[in-house]
């Protein structure tokens, strides 16, 4: 579907300049199968600093995996996958685990823990640590209050509509201010009105605090929306990037029978004549 808004985006003007190339995580000649049926082959990509890579692709077709692969709980069958310069393929589980303190997920459908309370859910990897419960607290309510949600702090997750625990998983996601953060389908079954309001929320995360992530969606809206928007800390929203210009650090990866079919911005994203990609966003 195309953009909400159907004004023409300036073809070649994007908002600012993009951001000083340092890579965050590079995957190089990643390729990954489960008994014999190969899922990822040869992917080759790079988000930089301050970067947003939006994935897109069918269904089945590798996103997840590829998120869980640069979270360290998948490791390749060949290729190397750099975080930070490390090279996480590489390392013991013991020090993925504390690296995964750079690193923020929000799982595809929330994935909370139905048992804990909405501030446990959240303090979940600070507990893990074994942070003072002082600092906890504090960096609970903040967390909450970046998804506007301090009043469910004591609830649990089946007292949440869809929306609130989207919002619960991003706070845990950020709550050790990870530079890195991989958002799996973080719309995925909510409504257009709530889906925008998580939205918002990655884009605050995105243009304030300036984090690299990785966004899987099945939702083009989403998709462009992050492209086209940028969020205004003096309004507390997302507005409209003047002059039809796009987010120069929101790039797309389009995921096809396991290869990158698309990677680039949005502009050349629309300008693409591959007869899939035209189909993909028909
Ligand atoms: N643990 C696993 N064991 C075996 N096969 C798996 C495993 N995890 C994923 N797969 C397979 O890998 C492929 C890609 O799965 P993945 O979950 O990454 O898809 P996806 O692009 O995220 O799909 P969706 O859009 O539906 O979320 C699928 O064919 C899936 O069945
Ligand atoms: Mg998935």
């Amino acid at each position: 579907m195309p953009p909400a808004d159907p004004m023409p985006l300036a073809s070649s003007t994007t908002a600012g300049p993009a951001v000083v190339e340092q890579p965050v995580v590079q995957f190089e000649h990643v390729s990954l199968g489960f008994d014999g049926n190969p899922v990822l082959c040869d992917i080759n990509f790079t988000a930089n600093s301050g970067e947003m890579l939006v994935l897109l692709g069918p269904a089945g077709g590798g996103k997840s995996i590829l998120l869980k692969l640069a979270n360290g709980l998948i490791r390749p069958d060949t290729g190397h996958i750099r975080i930070f310069d490390e090279d996480i393929g590489q390392m013991s589980e013991e020090k993925l685990f504390a690296f995964r303190s750079n690193i923020g997920m929000v799982f595809q459908e929330s994935a909370l823990f139905d048992s804990l309370s909405v501030r446990d859910n959240v303090a979940y990897r600070l507990m893990e640590q074994k942070d003072n419960p002082e600092e906890i607290d504090r960096r609970v309510v903040e967390a909450l209050s970046f998804v506007e949600l301090e009043d469910a702090i004591y609830k649990f997750p089946a007292e949440l509509s869809g929306g609130m625990r989207r919002r619960v998983a991003i706070a845990r996601a950020i709550i050790a201010q990870p530079k890195l953060l991989l958002y799996d389908s973080p719309t995925g079954g909510l409504d257009p009105i709530t889906s925008t309001t998580i939205i918002q929320l990655v884009m605050k995360q995105r243009d304030v605090y300036e984090s690299t992530a990785l966004l899987v969606t099945h939702r083009l809206q989403d998709a462009f929306m992050l492209a086209t928007h940028r969020f205004n800390l003096q309004t507390n929203q997302m507005e409209r990037i003047p002059g039809n210009k796009t987010d120069p650090n929101t790039k797309f990866i389009v995921l096809r029978e396991g290869s990158i079919a698309f990677n680039g911005t949005l502009v050349a994203l629309l300008q693409c004549e591959d007869p899939y990609i035209k189909e993909f966003l028909a």
